[in-house]
């Protein structure tokens, strides 16, 4: 079988390294399947796919395009009206983009279409009339409006939805009906690479900040710059910590995304964190590329997402580590996780109780020790990454043996 993704982005966030992980375990189970990627967009994400023998083709987003998002609108005074003026801007280059994505449809000959980003569903969904396609579900759809309508529109052309979680799969059959197979497929990750043993950042130094004396606990937030990941909630949780603890904070991460409006920028995380008092206890990375190396070298990992998380990645990778993990409990994230079994939680944008339950870990190696261990065995029961193969390929079978042949006759046609 011939399948092709379409992202649109060619930088590493979640959905991103969500889906190296499918490409990984489709390589090892499916090894003579020729496998396609077509990014909006230039960055790490290429030379990635590359090394799994996955070839890719860049097709950058026209900029209109690409700085398109509804998350972003919502979060800003009068955010709607900004983003109807770059609907009617991007628009223009739409037609044109399609006709693109059309050309490499035509050139690779896909059997199915996997694709992995809101604006990549809708995009194949008018590029080809006859190819079955998979939309890949990271987020949630009901506070995008505007996306779920135009979703809901172009749902007939899509064979199955997959969600990350239950919870998105549950959002995505409010939004767009229950006309399509929403399927929950929870992330994996490669449990070799994020594991307990290897090597360690030196965050400090990636920080630019002294070496931490010896009996420090390190305590970060890993991720992008996304406003609801929390990072104001984690930096005045910190700031609520006794200054006698001996403990550092990190931000581990950068803004990725082209998207308007919906990130900070690290000027003003830096200038929130002096406000707090705590710029010679927080350091900031930037984007770390190994981010496995990145959790180990962390004793506690905040996940502190002010709105419900999909999924929530980091989660499971510094479980796989082994690492004490703080979920913020909602969303698909509190699928992931008992509390005080496997990792503390808290409720999303708490920081009094986030600082509770940093302190409680800061002071507690045996804690540490204890939710450490269960969080390695959870990710080896329900995180390891050679079962995606197990759950995606009947998916991908499923949406070409449903093809009716008259649909055959007429991709013949169009190509
Ligand atoms: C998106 C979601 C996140 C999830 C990731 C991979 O980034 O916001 O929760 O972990 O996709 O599915």
């Amino acid at each position: 079988m011939r399948v092709m993704y379409f992202n649109p982005t060619g930088q590493l966030g979640g959905a991103e390294t969500s889906l190296l992980a499918i490409l990984s375990s489709l390589r090892h189970a499916q090894p003579s399947w020729p496998l396609h990627l077509v990014l909006a967009g230039d960055g790490p994400l290429s030379a990635a796919a590359d090394a799994l023998g996955v070839s890719t083709t860049v097709l950058p987003f026209p900029p209109a395009l690409a700085k398109l998002g509804e998350h972003g609108a919502r979060a800003n005074h009068g955010g709607y009206v900004r983003l109807v003026a770059q609907l009617g801007r991007a628009s223009f280059s739409v037609p044109a983009y399609v006709g693109h994505l059309r050309r490499a449809i035509r050139s690779f000959r896909p059997d199915v279409i996997h694709t992995n980003g809101l604006k990549m569903h809708l995009l194949a969904g008018w590029a080809t009339s006859s190819l079955p396609l998979v939309w890949h579900l990271h987020d949630y759809l009901c506070p995008r409006p505007l996306t779920a309508t135009l979703l809901r529109w172009t749902a007939s052309r899509c064979a199955a939805v997959v969600a990350n979680s239950k919870s998105v799969a549950d959002d995505a059959r409010a939004a767009i009906g229950e006309g399509v197979k929403v399927v929950p497929v929870y992330n994996a990750v490669d449990l070799n690479r994020f594991s307990p043993s290897g090597d360690r950042a030196d965050l400090d130094k990636l920080a630019g900040l002294p070496t931490a004396p010896a009996e420090t606990v390190r305590v970060g937030l890993l991720g992008t710059f996304a406003r609801w990941k929390g990072h104001e909630t984690f930096l005045r949780a910190f700031a609520q910590l006794p200054r006698e603890l001996p403990i550092r904070a990190y931000v581990i991460g950068d803004a990725l995304y082209q998207t308007d409006g919906s990130q900070y920028s690290g000027e003003e995380l830096r200038q929130l964190a002096a406000s707090l008092g705590l710029a010679d206890r927080v350091g900031f990375t930037g984007f770390v590329r190994q981010s496995d190396a990145a959790l180990r070298a962390l004793d506690i990992v905040v996940h502190a997402s002010t709105l419900p998380e999909p999924f929530g990645l980091v989660i499971a990778e510094g479980m796989a580590c082994g690492r004490a993990v703080i979920v913020s409990r909602a969303g698909g994230a509190a699928e992931l996780v008992s509390h005080d079994v496997d990792a503390l939680t808290h409720t999303p944008g708490d920081a009094g109780e986030l600082a509770i339950r940093i302190a409680a870990l800061a002071t507690d190696a045996s804690l540490r020790a204890r939710l450490g261990g269960a969080a390695r065995a959870t990710a080896e029961r329900a995180f390891d990454h050679t079962r995606l193969a197990r759950e995606i390929v009947p998916l991908y079978q499923a949406a070409t043996s449903s093809r009716p042949s008259s649909v055959s006759a007429s991709l013949r046609a169009e190509s």
